[in-house]
């Protein structure tokens, strides 16, 4: 029956968005799927019945498509659609609950303090050490992430934060670089590591820059690469992941894991990670989209 991408949606990543659904969709037709473009911005979910779709394809990223609303909305539909159920998309999107599930579960994960109105900023600085990460809990795509380098500016920088999300937090810093590893039904994928020419991986470096470095293979030792893996696929059940979806993860100089967080609808653009790990795993663009929908589920 006909397929809905969903793509575009009404979040911050709307522009991410269309350029995955627009990948997956040219991929599927190419592969004579009948699909087609739905974007939520434009109408009712109610028309995916009314307009005879029989599953679901989710490349919407952020609040209202990656959060377990859309997910939910769904399952009362009875539309069959890809990857995380409310759950896990629900956890996923908020990075301080997702902090805090892989903390009980004994999963590595960066120091970090949840900041407000009334947070001793100079305090928090010294606790956790400059630079620190100061991020919005509910936004992907580093959208509204600010470095802090110097001291005295973490003030400012949750103010900034703030104005994307009034749940924000502070993370440590962990220098030894930035991989991430794609989970695609229960499997983990090969790990990349991400070099941005840019202070760190940011909205530009991800999407818009051609000076960004991919390695995959990420150079890691075998003995760490199957940890990682290990550790993401653990990272991703834990959450209650299904599907597919994309664990982030840093590196210590010693050779130490953290887990930074999981996207339940990772990107699917030309610069995007997931494919870039398909593709050494011997999986094309095209592979990846139709295995993805055919996990389709309610
Ligand atoms: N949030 C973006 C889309 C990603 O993780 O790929
Ligand atoms: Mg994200």
């Amino acid at each position: 029956g006909k397929v809905a991408v969903m793509m575009g949606g009404k979040s911050s990543e709307r522009e991410v968005s269309l350029m995955s659904g627009n990948g997956v969709l040219a991929a599927l037709k190419s592969r004579g799927v009948d699909a087609h473009a739905f974007d939520p911005a434009d109408k009712p979910l109610s028309a995916l019945k009314d307009e005879g779709f029989a599953r679901v394809f989710i490349a919407l990223h952020g609040p209202f498509g990656e959060d377990g609303t859309l997910q939910g909305a769904l399952e009362t539909l009875h539309i069959p659609y890809t990857g995380c159920g409310v759950m896990a998309s629900a956890i996923g999107m908020d990075k301080w609950r997702t902090k805090l599930l892989w903390q009980g579960a004994g999963l590595p994960i960066p120091a970090f303090e949840m900041l407000d109105e009334n947070s001793d900023f100079a305090a928090v600085e010294a606790r956790l050490g400059l630079p620190l990460f100061v991020k919005p809990a509910t936004e992907g795509s580093s959208i509204g992430v600010i470095k802090v380098k110097q001291a005295g500016d973490l003030e400012a920088a949750y103010r900034e934060a703030q104005k994307f999300d009034p749940l924000v937090l502070a993370e440590q810093f962990i220098g030894g670089g930035e991989y991430t590893c794609a989970i695609i039904d229960g499997e983990a994928y090969p790990t990349i590591k991400i070099e941005p020419a840019t202070e760190f991986y940011d909205y530009q470096a991800k999407y818009f820059r051609d000076d960004t470095v991919y390695r995959c293979p990420s150079g890691l030792d075998e003995v760490t690469e199957a940890q990682a893996r290990a550790l993401c696929q653990k990272a991703f059940r834990v959450l209650g992941g299904r599907g597919w979806g994309r664990v982030d993860f840093l590196m210590d100089e010693a050779g130490g894991i953290y887990l930074l967080e999981v996207n339940t609808a990772p990107g699917m653009t030309s610069h995007s990670l997931v494919p870039m790990a398909a593709r050494v795993q011997g999986l094309s663009y095209e592979d990846l989209c139709v295995q993805i929908l055919a996990a389709a589920h309610v």
